[in-house]
């Protein structure tokens, strides 16, 4: 069965003074803190075993929103990454809990208008390798970009490239086998220092082993400006899946 990890790490410097006493994934969207959507988008597509990273600030307030999962139908379990080093480097907390099985990983800061639960059937039926989500989207310069070829095969994912060689953004959601923990060994920090997700995705395209699936609906990335928190908060109170 498929476990749910939802990565809530880092400082949201960006939404500052919001962020001031409290994590981004804490903040109100729609009518809810915003790592409910992350929830219900797991066991909405009936993913019970989930994952909770955060950073030692704010470990305890997660607890407190969150609690066992009862209210959810879930189970959460918690772990703590020590140092923002990365998207990349948060996961790797999350070999134990996987146990050598497949995960999905949501990041706790994206909005889909409707629920992902397509791409976790289309994960289920995949043999091996890890599987994207792909948006287009009008600014893709701001996020992880899937280069495409004529046979729509993703041949390579460009991090925040200058010029954007497509308009697909891959956005926070990702399908993975066992084996992203080794692949994840082998990642060197990138220049902003962090232990970046793109990489590990292009490892697996030079495997041939990355498949991708398309976003239903709007999707936002809300912790990066407050623009991008009130279009989470619009996409929600109108969305009829949630
Ligand atoms: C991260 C990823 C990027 C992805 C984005 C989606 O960017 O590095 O590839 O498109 O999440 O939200 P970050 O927001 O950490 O800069």
């Amino acid at each position: 069965m498929l476990r749910g990890v939802i990565l809530a790490g880092g400082l949201g410097t960006r939404l500052y003074p919001l962020t001031k006493v409290t994590s981004k994934h804490l903040l109100p969207v729609g009518n809810e803190p915003m790592i409910f959507h992350s929830v219900k988008q797991l066991t909405t597509a009936g993913i019970t075993d989930i994952l909770i990273v955060t950073n030692p600030e704010y470990v305890g307030d997660f607890v407190n929103a969150l609690g066992s999962g009862k209210d959810f139908g879930c189970e959460f379990t918690y772990r703590v990454q020590e140092e923002a080093k990365g998207i990349a480097h948060a996961l790797a907390l999350a070999e134990g809990f996987a146990s050598g099985g497949k995960i999905a990983v949501l990041l706790g800061d994206n909005i889909f208008e409707n629920s992902i639960q397509h791409a976790v059937r289309d994960f289920d039926t995949q043999q091996r390798g890890a599987r994207v989500l792909l948006k287009q989207v009008p600014d893709p310069e701001h996020y992880g970009v899937a280069v495409l070829n004529r046979n729509h095969r993703i041949v390579a994912i460009e991090e925040k490239p200058e010029y954007p060689q497509s308009d697909y953004a891959v956005v926070g959601a990702y399908f993975y086998d066992t084996s992203v923990f080794d692949i994840i060994r082998t990642v060197e920090p990138s220049a902003r220092g962090e232990y970046e997700i793109t990489d590990v995705n292009n490892a697996y395209i030079q495997r041939e082993e990355l498949e991708y699936s398309l976003v239903h609906g709007k999707w936002v990335d809300a912790g990066t400006t407050f623009d991008s928190l009130t279009e989470a908060h619009q996409i929600l109170l109108s969305s009829s899946d949630w």
